[in-house]
């Protein structure tokens, strides 16, 4: 869209998981038609949204101080003229709903993940002065409603998009919040999907990662009317020309079934690497946590992945200090880790999210002992991660050019792996997949140069350590 002096501007700040990137992207989509441009500052913003995340510590804490920060903004902005929308959208503003309208009177909308395609309509009733919270579960499909992903695409979105699959959680981990502030499991269509798909593809994208809280645990009916899993869609997806790479995150391990396995297998397409959290190592706390698996049944599964796709790089989740974890219980978590050998992993303490059943268990671990159990398991962590790294030195491999490096002359882009590597590259080469040599190995990060190049001509970047994109 040309850009517009007089067009109404919208910043939304995004928090948390990739789902909610895709939700910002979609309401900035739904206000488009509207007049609206995005922009990437509060400052000189006619609508802010802030899209929150609620899953760990201090979240809504953090909203409530950004809100003190806009309220300031605010106040300046009616003193010369320019009115100022502020509205909350995400988990947070699903959690608290009435409740920050009341603690902070700068707040003119509150809306929950499943109501965005309805953002237009609350927009106008907030300027119109009426304070709104739309925190219900619509029957209706939000996504029959959002438009579709294509546009913003061919204004440089990059070759790599997200898709959301699915959305909600049935699974009630006894520590997580995402099975109240989602709702419960709800799938997509497959063929609404394949054609936001092929859109995605006409517009320039070359890899797509599916997104849901439970992704694989998205169900629906191929073209024939038969019961459908994600590997079925893998494997319809996999068939849209032009679509190089698919991703998909973040999965339960109850959920890895057959198909799947086999779309590992049998598709080149799909990358060989699986965020597949299991949170801790222990029974005893796995059973408490409500996971429906063991730790045996997670190795298992682990072994099951590498017997269909041997290079297989696993990452994870992991929560320290889970109510009545002891120290054994820990060990069993470094015991795990050590058997599976992460590329990659995401561990927190474990925080108190009210409304959950953890939160009111009288077991609760001290912070401190939190604290040191999460130091030594990142120790670990981080050790599997840079040795991965490093196992990388030396080979080629098919890397997405998909931003801009940290230099002139350079490019960044995504091994099969899902690790940023960052080499020299002409501009022109943004957007393809190139065989890179991989010659540098970094904290959260590879270096290299195009693979059949002089090496003079292409010199490798030297990264510092935690550079990551
Ligand atoms: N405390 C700490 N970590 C949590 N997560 C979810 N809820 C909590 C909590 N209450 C972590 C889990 C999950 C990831 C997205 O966030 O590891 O997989
Ligand atoms: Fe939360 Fe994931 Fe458990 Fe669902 S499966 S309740 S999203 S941790």
């Amino acid at each position: 869209m040309p850009h517009r002096e007089n067009s109404p501007k919208l910043y939304i700040k995004t928090y948390g998981c990739q789902m909610n990137v895709y939700d910002s992207e979609r309401m900035s989509d739904a206000l488009a038609p509207k007049g609206y441009e995005t922009t990437l500052a509060p400052q000189g913003a006619d609508l802010v949204i802030l899209n929150t995340c609620h899953i760990r510590e201090n979240a809504a804490a953090k909203v409530y101080s950004e809100l003190g920060r806009l309220r300031l903004l605010k106040e300046e902005r009616l003193k010369s003229g320019k009115p100022l929308t502020i509205g909350v959208a995400g988990c947070v503003a699903q959690a608290e709903g009435e409740e920050m309208l009341a603690r902070a009177g700068v707040v003119d909308f509150v809306v929950g993940p499943q109501a965005y395609h309805r953002l237009p309509q609350l927009i106008e009733r907030a300027k119109d002065g009426e304070r709104v919270v739309e925190t219900d579960f619509p029957t209706e499909d939000k996504f029959e409603h959002l438009p579709q992903a294509t546009r913003k695409v061919t204004l440089g979105r990059g070759p790599a998009a997200f898709l959301t699959v699915q959305e909600g959680c049935d699974k009630f981990c006894t520590f997580c919040v995402v099975p109240y502030t989602r709702g419960s499991e709800v799938s997509r269509p497959m063929a609404q999907l394949l054609a936001e798909a092929r859109g995605l593809v006409e517009a320039g994208v070359k890899e797509v990662t599916l997104l849901g809280q439970n992704v694989n645990a998205w169900h629906g009916e191929d073209k024939s009317g038969s019961a459908s899993n994600l590997g079925a869609l893998l494997f319809a997806l996999a068939e849209i020309d032009g679509l190089e790479r698919l991703r998909y995150t973040t999965s339960h391990p109850r959920d890895m079934h057959d198909e799947l396995l086999a779309a590992h297998r049998d598709l080149e397409k799909v990358m060989p690497y699986l965020h597949l959290p299991v949170q801790a190592g222990s029974d005893r706390i796995l059973k408490a946590m409500n996971r429906q698996h063991t730790a045996e049944d997670y190795l298992r599964l682990v072994d099951k992945l590498r017997k269909v796709r041997p290079d297989i790089a696993l990452s994870g989740d992991f929560i320290t200090g889970f109510p009545g974890e002891t120290e054994e219980d820990f060990d069993a978590t470094l015991k795990l880790v050590t058997e599976v050998g992460y590329a990659q992993a995401y561990s927190f303490k474990y925080s108190q999210r009210p409304g959950t059943p953890a939160a009111i268990n009288a077991e609760q671990v001290d912070e401190g002992v939190k604290a040191d159990r999460l130091a030594r398991l990142q120790e670990l962590l981080n050790a599997q991660s840079r040795a991965f790294n490093a196992s990388m030195v030396g080979r080629t491999m098919p890397v997405l050019l998909d931003r801009k490096g940290k230099h002139d002359g350079q490019l960044g882009g995504r091994s099969p792996y899902l690790q940023a590597v960052h080499l020299e590259a002409t501009e022109d080469m943004r957007g393809q997949i190139v065989e890179v040599v991989i010659e540098g190995a970094h904290a959260n990060s590879l270096s290299g140069r195009l693979a059949g190049k002089d090496h003079d001509a292409f010199q490798t970047s030297v990264l510092e350590k935690g550079d990551a994109a």
